[in-house]
């Protein structure tokens, strides 16, 4: 563990660049100003440990503003930028605006494949593999719909628990390509095993399917798949994966290798706490054959992983301000972040258990949990019934969460604290629960 007070102040977050007279190389320029601000030593403490150290996480809550007039649980929209953050990508913003064409013509591109680099360093791919989107539906989408493997009569797999709208683009599939979709439902309380299972049944009753979708970590209970093991098993069949990794990264901490999938969609405007505008998407280096590039695009001898998506004018100040929101992702450090959110959603987890009016729903084991999970009042699954409970958790107890209405077993309300949520405020959604029955 590294990430000491020092690795902070010298990758020097709090830069007071003079952005309107230096212009090129804008990332690597705000980097080298001096640092006021420095997060407190880990001195070699396991993430574990650390993990319920209030005070720690009281010290790395006071780099972001607080939301105010509640205790905001729904932090799995997108996540929110530390102050570091937020003033690199305003002087960003500043640099961008003051210098405009001049700027973004002359210097962007090399500053994004700055960008670009960071990013496939922090994923562990190698160089060119990485694409900068504007968030992950843009580079889960080019995927699904540049795909190149499907006749009629084939099958694309997809569960319930994945995220809604590529839940609808796999279905378009049926118009567009005359393939069959097949929806997988999985448990909404589940380890490994099971969740390996569900998939593995799938493609025994179904195997006419050549494309699927997996979500990493799924939005509605932030259950952890197996996704390894999935894809092992799909490609013995001749299965293609598309992995939806946009809740995971940063929620979790993990390599793209650890994966073993060729293509995969992102969010750092999630849990990296980059500006929102920001996802991306890998491509495996030897794996580009089967999506073509955008339409228009060309890439004959299928290297450049580029082509596949066509960005055009975006935010250029959010693209700049990646590396800054990876310093301080990576100066608390991704391994300590995962062990704190997990620690928080057990602190309500398991007492929701106990609770015989509540029923839980996302990982039964470590493995397969994440800091996000949901709940809902046992045998109220419509959708009714869960908007009567957000909006009861949010008037009579101050506390703001959001519905989930995706899965089979029915609708919930997912609860995600963050890395500046405190164990009282847990606390106070546990004394909550406990009045709900
Ligand atoms: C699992 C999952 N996939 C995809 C998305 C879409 O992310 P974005 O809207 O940033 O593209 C989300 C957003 O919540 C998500 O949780």
């Amino acid at each position: 563990m590294n990430h000491s007070k020092f690795s902070l102040s010298r990758r020097n977050l709090l830069t007071g660049v003079a952005t309107t007279a230096v212009v090129s190389s804008f990332s690597a320029t705000a980097q080298t100003a001096n640092s006021a601000l420095a997060l407190p030593s880990l001195s070699n403490r396991t993430a574990d440990s650390l993990a319920s150290d209030e005070a720690y996480w009281a010290e790395i809550a006071s780099y972001y503003n607080r939301t105010q007039g509640i205790i905001n649980l729904e932090h799995g929209y997108w996540g929110k930028m530390a102050k570091p953050v937020i003033e690199a990508y305003q002087r960003a913003t500043k640099m961008v605006n003051d210098q405009n064409s001049f700027y973004a013509r002359k210097h962007f591109p090399a500053d994004i494949r700055d960008a670009m680099s960071r990013v496939g360093q922090a994923l562990g791919t190698q160089e060119g593999e990485i694409v900068l989107t504007r968030n992950a539906t843009e580079a889960i989408h080019n995927l699904i719909r540049q795909y190149q493997g499907l006749s009629a009569g084939d099958a694309v797999l997809f569960a319930d628990s994945d995220y809604p709208s590529f839940k609808t683009i796999m279905r378009w599939l049926e118009q567009d390509q005359g393939v069959e979709s097949v929806e997988v439902i999985t448990p909404a309380l589940a380890d490994q095993q099971q969740l390996l299972q569900s998939y593995v049944d799938a493609f025994d009753r179904k195997p006419n399917i050549k494309l699927m979708l997996l979500t990493h970590v799924s939005n509605q209970h932030g259950l952890v798949f197996p996704v390894k093991a999935i894809v092992e098993e799909a490609h013995k069949r001749g299965i293609d994966v598309i992995c939806d990794c946009a809740q995971s990264w940063g929620l979790i901490d993990y390599k793209i290798t650890d994966l073993k999938v060729n293509w995969a969609g992102f969010n750092l405007h999630k849990w990296i706490g980059s500006p929102v505008g920001v996802g991306a998407l890998y491509m495996r280096k030897g794996a580009l054959d089967k999506i073509a590039p955008y339409p228009g695009e060309y890439d004959l001898d299928n290297s450049r992983a580029y082509t596949r998506v066509h960005t055009a004018t975006a935010n250029f100040a959010a693209f700049l301000t990646v590396p800054t929101a990876l310093d301080f992702h990576q100066a608390i450090g991704g391994e300590n972040k995962q062990a704190r959110l997990h620690y928080l959603r057990d602190l309500w987890f398991t007492e929701a258990q106990s609770m015989n009016h509540i029923e839980v729903l996302g990982g039964k084991d470590s493995m397969s949990s994440t800091g996000m999970s949901s709940f809902r009042i046992k045998g109220k699954t419509t959708v009714g019934d869960a908007n009567k409970l957000q909006q009861r958790l949010e008037n009579d107890f101050g506390i703001f969460t959001v519905i989930r209405k995706g899965l089979d077993s029915g609708a919930c309300i997912r609860i995600t604290p963050q890395v500046f949520t405190s164990a009282d405020e847990i606390q106070q959604l546990v004394d909550s629960l406990k009045q709900l029955g």
